[in-house]
């Protein structure tokens, strides 16, 4: 049976803006989304059975519908009949790397993998600008995470235009085991308590008055400025998760104290991610913030920017 190994990178947000509400219930968002080396390698083959069968060395991640990788066949096999009965179902290996529930969009990279990896096994011929018009329907990380690399992600993050691409900066991830963060508890709390930062405009979509553009950032990526992309990093959802998990405003509290280039909480959290000039210093930064926290519970993951999305590791 043919098969196809695909590795799918997590991401961090280097920015992550709220700009308004939309109709849909979700947030406008103004995005900077960066892939890092630490992935996830995604084994998939037709298993010439009717059923859609997961397999992952991770026991926190569902093996049923509810995951996005199992969704992403469903919505292939949706709008693939002739296909999906001549290949039947998939069998999907996960073998998981990026923490999961991190903040770090790993099951939207699965599913993202898959995706790519349907499109191969059943030789649908489908564009990237096509797959991302199918990861819309999955969830609004999962387009980015197709081309990956760096982008300005807007709307509810579905929008995606290419930066050019960073993979010189080094990433320090650092996460509690036993801490995780709702993502629509993220949002909605940060609605209720900022909704007074946005105005209605005249078709009717609010907009927050005092929006940061994210074009000084665009432009130190473009000059490939780490100091200044350190010091620009932004998300308005550490407003919302810091106050309510101050073990995460700790850990933001110590990367600050180390010559990291800057901090910042990806996503809705709970991971951490710091940024440093080189893997000597980013290695000594993890040591340190371990030897000082002594906990248990905090993992630590030493990475690098990436300048792609889902790859091919192997022919088929
Ligand atoms: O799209 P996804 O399913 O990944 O989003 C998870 C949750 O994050 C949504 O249910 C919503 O509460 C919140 N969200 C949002 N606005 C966005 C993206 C996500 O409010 N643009």
């Amino acid at each position: 049976m043919q098969s196809y190994s695909l590795f799918a990178p997590a991401k961090i947000n280097l920015h992550l803006e709220i700009i308004g509400d939309r109709p849909d219930g979700y947030h406008e968002l103004v995005m900077i989304m960066q892939s890092v080396a630490l992935g996830d390698i995604i084994n998939i083959r037709a298993n010439g059975k009717e059923e859609i069968r997961l397999f992952c060395q991770n026991p926190q991640v569902p093996l049923d519908h509810s995951n996005l990788a199992h969704k992403a066949v469903s919505l292939m096999q949706k709008n693939f009949p002739a296909q999906a009965r001549n290949f039947g179902g998939v069998d999907i290996h996960i073998e998981k790397k990026i923490p999961v529930a991190a903040g770090l969009a790993g099951g939207s990279s699965n599913a993202a993998a898959v995706l790519v990896g349907i499109n191969l096994l059943w030789g649908l011929g489908l564009t990237q600008p096509e797959l991302r018009d199918f990861a819309t329907h999955l969830g609004s990380d999962v387009p980015f995470c197709i081309a990956g690399g760096t982008a300005i992600a807007t709307g509810r993050g579905e929008q995606i235009e290419p930066l050019p691409p960073l993979d010189n900066i080094w990433v320090i991830l650092a996460k509690y085991s036993n801490i995780s963060v709702s993502t629509p508890w993220a949002y909605k709390t940060y609605r209720e308590e900022f909704h007074h930062l946005y105005v209605q405009d005249s078709h009717g979509i609010t907009e927050r008055t005092n929006a940061i553009h994210s074009g000084k950032l665009v432009k130190a990526i473009a000059h490939k400025d780490s100091t200044q992309i350190g010091k620009l990093l932004y998300n308005d959802l550490q407003k919302s998760v810091l106050p309510e998990y101050p073990e995460v405003k700790n850990l933001i509290d110590q990367f600050k104290t180390q010559n990291v280039l800057g901090t910042m909480m990806s996503g809705s959290g709970p991971t951490v991610f710091a940024l440093c000039e080189n893997q000597a210093q980013a290695i000594h930064i993890k040591n340190t913030i371990n030897q000082t926290i002594k906990d248990p519970n905090l993992q630590m993951w030493v990475t690098k920017m990436c300048s792609h999305g889902i790859t091919t590791t192997q022919a088929p």
